[in-house]
């Protein structure tokens, strides 16, 4: 028996809303009867905003990676050159995805401490004289890293190289919590999932659709029917799914949109901000390295933190949440037993990031990890005085 609430603050899934909870409870009805096809066009409209597009979304009962495969099978065709960036586990999986699925992936090398360069997806596209170079895929925030890639900026570089590439984007760990523009930013396809900023329990994949990625599309060969975008595209239209949804889910995705509008995107995005810059205030304070470099590049919905060389980062995280409930994220990948990661984002407020970052501090304490007390007081000194 463990008194209190679990904090679970690994990079999502993220703390359920309790009005969420209540609403996935609610009895499941026809997926096609009259009621379900309100609460259809409701998330479906309720997701763009969320998207920032006036274009498609869809969603599938999937977690991530299916909206992923969705991305690509739907644009693609057997052999097409696709440009990806070695940002980080995430984008690395979705490289192995993209190889797997017989495209021809140009995997430009990274550190995994730094985002996707705009001038480096330039250069490569300004090389590409025949313009064979199907589609520039890469992750927003790079959840295993703490990295947020400036997808404006990459967009402003493909434009300036002239170059008719398609350009995919993850939001899983940004969507709902950091600022991002589908329209604006010019992309084609951007791929989220609901156990992050959603605040939703894991089950929800989404693709947001450009009109250049719907008419990609149409001559894309890559072998699809599950994931195909026409038969969703088509009954979406009236409400409706053509294979049986996730139908309790969409009343926690209706509940949940619903939070979002009530607080509003610009006071999300500000909230997060607020947390991204009160946590990495607490690790300088500890005389922790935190592992983005840049800090244009600093997430606002993570922030993976290094743990000193003698000492295991998983045993430190397994002494929090043995000695304090509370759960971090694992380092990935390269990155295993090198740094924790801090999840702040979701159902977040002050005083959740504030026993957040206590139970770091104490773990540290009792693992014997060097360190200077006073983290937690430096992101309080923050918080109490930066307005939200
Ligand atoms: C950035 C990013 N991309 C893709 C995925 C894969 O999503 P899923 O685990 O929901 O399939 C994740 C999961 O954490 C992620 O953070």
């Amino acid at each position: 028996m463990k008194p209190g609430r679990h904090f679970l603050q690994i990079p999502g899934p993220t703390n359920v809303p309790d009005r969420v909870l209540r609403a996935i409870a609610e009895p499941t009805i026809d997926h096609r009867g009259p009621a379900f096809a309100a609460l259809g066009r409701e998330v479906l409209e309720g997701l763009q905003r969320v998207f920032q597009t006036e274009g498609s979304v869809v969603i599938y009962p999937s977690s991530g990676t299916g909206a992923w495969e969705a991305a690509l099978v739907n644009t693609l065709s057997p052999g097409d050159r696709v440009l990806m960036f070695e940002t980080g586990h995430f984008a690395a999986l979705w490289r192995d995805m993209a190889v797997r699925l017989g495209l021809n992936v140009e995997f430009v090398e990274g550190d995994w401490r730094h985002g996707v360069d705009p001038d480096v997806v330039h250069a490569r596209l300004v090389d590409d004289r025949e313009k064979t170079i199907r589609a520039v895929a890469i992750v927003h925030n790079e959840t295993s890293t703490g990295v947020t890639s400036r997808v404006a900026e990459v967009r402003k570089q493909m434009d300036a190289a002239n170059h008719p590439a398609l350009l995919l984007v993850d939001t899983i760990s940004s969507l709902g919590s950091i600022d991002y523009r589908h329209d604006e930013w010019g992309v084609d396809v951007t791929v989220g999932g609901s156990q992050k900023g959603l605040m939703l329990p894991p089950g929800l994949g989404f693709n947001a659709i450009s009109a250049k990625a719907l008419a990609a599309s149409r001559a894309a060969r890559l072998p699809k029917a599950y994931w195909d975008w026409a038969p969703m595209l088509r009954d979406n239209r009236n409400g409706f799914f053509p294979y049986t949804p996730a139908t309790n889910l969409l009343y926690g995705l209706r509940e949940a949109l619903q939070m979002l509008f009530e607080e509003r995107l610009p006071h999300v995005f500000a909230r997060h901000t607020r947390f991204g810059e009160a946590t990495r205030r607490a690790v300088r304070a500890w005389g922790l390295e935190i592992l983005a470099v840049n800090p244009d590049e600093y997430s606002n919905s993570l922030t993976a933190v290094i743990v000193p060389e003698s000492h295991d980062a998983d045993r430190l995280r397994q002494a929090i949440l043995e000695h304090y409930d509370m759960s971090l994220g694992t380092g990935l990948g390269r990155l295993k037993g090198k740094v924790f990661r801090i999840g702040h984002l979701g159902d977040l407020n002050d005083l959740m990031l504030a026993g957040t970052l206590s139970g770091v501090e104490m773990g540290l304490a009792i693992c014997r990890v060097p360190f200077n007390p006073g983290g937690v007081s430096a992101a309080l000194a923050y918080l109490s005085v930066a307005g939200d």
